[in-house]
């Protein structure tokens, strides 16, 4: 099995520490998982033009094809001007429409202000779902006092947090694809 993580931020290190550490969470939960960390600020994904995916560069590319291939993903997004990040709005815009079928979609987000704390219930949570990703009840918010110098996470709530989010994607998960076992006989 295996489980991608995306970080939506071109600036800091924060979103895709958060990401990283959900990786590692799930690691610890099941030593044969697979996983992967998409940190978009390694990659150049073009802007979407209304194209086919052949059209863009290799990043592009390769970015859109790692995410079609997981089995299930966590999402890191950074708040901005009160949404997601346009990064990956854009990153988004670049799927199909089934591209999270049956596929787990964890949240994760990062801000300055904890006023924001719900925005990716109301703008990420409808966007996955609209790409048929099933997004798991609890999510993480990370606030910018919850990091230390170094973009470490240093509060043991929040890891606590992020590891029961890492129970319920692998409980989804499993679910999902026994299911698809079922239904392919
Ligand atoms: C352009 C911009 C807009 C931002 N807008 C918000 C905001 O509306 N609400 C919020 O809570 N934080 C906001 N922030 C703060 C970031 O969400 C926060 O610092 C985050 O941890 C950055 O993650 P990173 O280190 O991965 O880049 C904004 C930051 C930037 C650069």
């Amino acid at each position: 099995m295996k489980l991608v993580g995306i970080s939506g931020s071109l600036v800091g290190q924060k979103t895709a520490e958060a990401v990283h550490s959900v990786l590692f969470a799930a690691r610890g939960l099941d030593s044969a998982i697979q996983t992967e960390l998409i940190d978009l600020k390694d990659y150049d994904v073009e802007f979407v033009r209304g194209k086919p995916l052949a059209f863009y560069n290799e990043d592009t590319i390769e970015v859109v094809n790692k995410i079609l291939s997981a089995d299930f993903l966590v999402i890191g997004t950074p708040i901005y001007q009160a949404s997601i990040s346009g990064v990956l709005k854009n990153l988004f815009d670049h799927l199909p429409v089934d591209a999270f079928k049956s596929k787990v979609t964890g949240i994760v987000t990062t801000g300055g202000t904890e006023k924001h704390f719900l925005v990716t219930e109301y703008q990420l949570k409808p966007i996955l779902s609209y790409l048929k990703g099933v997004v798991p009840s609890s999510n993480v918010f990370i606030h910018n006092d919850f990091f230390n110098e170094n973009s470490e996470i240093i509060d043991d709530d929040i890891l606590k947090r992020i590891e029961k989010l890492v129970e319920e994607m692998f409980f989804l998960q499993k679910g999902l694809m026994g299911k698809r076992t079922y239904i392919e006989n």
